[in-house]
């Protein structure tokens, strides 16, 4: 017995290094045949561009004029023409959207009689969008505009919106294709025929609602079905997160989306997406595993919608909702966007030749400068030791978003989220001195007492990063709790509200969404998992021990997947204030000398002052500077229940301040 089982185990051993030697060596194999393929075939001198017309007026661009091969193995050959904007109906085009990927991995391709190095992901591109038996007219950034140039790429990226919204197609390239992503072509015309059954019959329900008959019924594919993960997998990739798309997809006539060997309306893709993961309700039983890629394809499809009716997107809106978008230069993250803002966007000039923190400290002044008021500064929150590109304190600085929610954030569609004034109708007309100091009007109303513990900003990619920001969480709510007294029964001294009242609003930094009553219902609901923490809380368990925090968090996390699927059977309502309370994320609570209850940004120190400024519409939370100057450092916007409306304003008490 124990020999057959020997000799069988030691068959398996061979047969497992023989297949695996045989795999490795397929592998050396294929790799040596596809770099002969793309590499060997090409030498010659690198390609010069022509001088284009620099003249702004003319709009003169150039064109790639891709030629047909009848084999993907031919190299790519390409010509490039120089044609106007102005004459549109002569040379009909259409624009590549797509992301650069890796720099430094390029491919090359010929030019004319040179050749010219792109990188892997547009060469993959090319290669697909190929013809076979006629050329094609396209057009993409890294080909049709010298990257080295910066005046031509300056006044190039000024035309973008108008290269976009000319072409006949945006052809959207995504790459090859992985997980799932084959079974797309046919999966999403399946899902909208389902999505038009269920509209007839209107219904409402989402997948977890219905039964097999219902589902049959609309032909509704189960939810193993993998082109589901296909559908939600591809929203993951790259391009999604790119900050150019968004203007590229917002001004297209027509958007095509393309993955290896597919290609289908980029419309039918987003309904069939806001489909299964708004209607069908994949989205928020699946948030905790597809993280913030949830967003993107309704971001884009808020972009497209402001554009095409001709909604109001200030610069200001636009790079607070955007900050999270990707550019691979970081003064992208503001020229990607200026294109299609519709009120000061005009105003910030894109040139490449300026230095990134020029970029971002213009930016800043300018949107102060035409919009008369100090919300952008509620962008910036200044982090101690974390500043290589040496900018002031008042300059947001776009390459990071681990900023708190800023409290002059709008919803997409323009309503207010939150609505303060702080400082009644006052303007703000700001200067600045020959050091860089941005000079204010104000006045210093209070100072900060106490300080809690800190919201860690949370970025739940995966399930365990989710799992173990739970205890912290706890502790945090614990400690704030004391701070502010809030279980206490006492009254509130500024506003004459008791106590837990102004509590849950600080937790909330006064959005104002649903209304009082239903907030204060949710908050309740949330209130009633306090006496299970408070009662972890004593138990005589090092808190901080890292075995100990993942059980609670998978406690805590099944106690709200469970509450989760409640309310996508409709069967509960309350479970929002907890994810509410991503708006205190990178804040701390803070109390100050005059009894002032709120929420600062992570930053703030006891002894820093409250400083109401002219034309700012929340309060702000300033610092001395170190060196004995007058100047101040502006440490971040600071909510603080009592002030948030004006009553406190006096513009009599305001003198210059200067902020470094
Ligand atoms: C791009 O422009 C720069 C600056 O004008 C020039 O030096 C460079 O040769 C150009 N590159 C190509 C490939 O023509
Ligand atoms: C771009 O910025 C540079 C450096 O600040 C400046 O010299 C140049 O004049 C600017 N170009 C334009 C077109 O304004």
């Amino acid at each position: 017995m124990l020999e057959r089982l020997e000799r069988l185990a030691r068959a398996h051993w061979r047969g497992f290094l023989v297949s695996f030697a045989a795999s490795i060596a397929y592998n050396i194999v294929a790799a040596v045949l596809e770099a002969r393929q793309t590499r060997v075939s090409l030498t010659g001198y690198n390609y010069k561009y022509e001088e284009i017309c620099p003249n702004p007026e003319l709009k003169v661009i150039r064109l790639i004029e891709l030629h047909p091969a009848e084999s993907e193995d031919e190299s790519i050959q390409i010509y490039l023409r120089t044609v106007s904007l102005l004459d549109p109906e002569r040379h009909r085009y259409e624009a590549i959207s797509y992301c650069w990927g890796d720099p430094t991995v390029t491919e090359c391709i010929r030019c004319g009689g040179s050749v010219l190095w792109i990188t892997t992901n547009l060469f993959t591109a090319l290669r697909r969008f190929r013809h076979k038996d006629r050329s094609r007219l396209l057009w993409a950034d890294a080909i049709c505009i010298n990257q080295s140039d910066n005046d031509e790429k300056s006044s190039q990226v000024r035309m973008m919106t108008d290269i976009y919204r000319n072409a006949d197609h945006v052809l959207i390239w995504l790459g090859e294709e992985e997980h799932y992503s084959e079974l797309l072509d046919k999966f999403v015309p399946r899902l909208l025929e389902a999505k038009q059954r269920r509209e007839e019959a209107r219904d409402q329900r989402n997948l977890l609602q219905i039964n097999r008959q219902v589902r049959d019924l609309y032909r509704l594919p189960p939810i193993a079905d993998p082109g589901y993960r296909g559908l939600l997998r591809i929203t993951s990739r790259p391009w999604f997160r790119r900050v150019w798309i968004i203007q590229e997809i917002a001004t297209a006539r027509e958007g095509l989306l393309c993955c290896g060997e597919w290609v289908m309306p980029w419309e039918s893709f987003k309904e069939a997406w806001v489909f299964a993961v708004e209607d069908l309700g994949l989205g928020i039983a699946l948030s905790h595993i597809l993280g913030e890629s949830i967003n993107s394809v309704s971001r884009l499809g808020w972009a497209q919608y402001s554009v095409s009716n001709g909604l109001p997107q200030p610069i200001l809106q636009l790079l607070a909702y955007h900050r999270d978008a990707e550019a691979t230069k970081p003064e992208d993250k503001i020229f990607a966007l200026a294109g299609i803002a519709t009120d000061g966007g005009t105003q910030i000039e894109i040139n490449y030749s300026k230095s990134v923190s020029q970029v971002y400290r213009d930016t800043a002044l300018a949107t102060m400068m035409s919009d008369q008021n100090l919300d952008i500064l509620s962008l910036s929150a200044y982090q101690t030791g974390v500043n290589d590109l040496n900018l002031p304190s008042w300059v947001p600085d776009w390459r990071t978003n681990e900023v708190p929610i800023p409290l002059m954030l709008r919803s997409v569609h323009g309503a207010s989220i939150f609505e303060f004034r702080a400082t009644g109708e006052s303007k703000c007309s700001p200067t600045v001195s020959s050091e860089g100091a941005l000079g204010l009007q104000g006045y210093i109303i209070d100072k900060v007492a106490v300080t809690g513990n800190f919201a860690k900003y949370r970025r739940p990619r995966t399930l365990f990063a989710s799992i173990w920001h739970h205890w912290d969480d706890a502790i945090n709510y614990g400690e704030w709790d004391q701070i502010s007294e809030a279980h206490s029964g006492k009254t509130y001294e500024p506003t004459g509200e008791s106590i837990l009242d102004v509590f849950w609003q600080c937790l909330l930094v006064g959005l104002h969404e649903h209304g009082f009553e239903q907030q204060r219902r949710e908050f309740e609901a949330f209130d009633q998992t306090y006496p299970r923490q408070k009662l972890v809380n004593s138990l005589p368990i090092p808190h901080r021990w890292p075995p100990f925090k993942i059980l609670y968090g998978v406690i805590s996390t099944i106690l709200s997947l469970d509450l989760m699927f409640n309310v996508l059977r409709r069967e509960a309502r309350d479970h929002s204030f907890a994810q509410k309370l991503a708006t205190i994320r990178g804040r701390r609570m803070i109390k100050t000398k005059e009894g002032f209850l709120g929420m600062a940004t992570g930053d703030v120190k006891v002894d820093d002052s409250i400083v109401l400024l002219r034309g700012g519409h929340v309060p702000f939370v300033a610092r001395k500077m170190a060196d004995g100057s007058q100047h101040h450092i502006l440490v971040g916007d600071c909510y603080l229940h009592g002030l948030m409306h004006g009553g406190a304003w006096n513009p009599e008490r305001c003198e210059a301040m200067w902020f470094l």
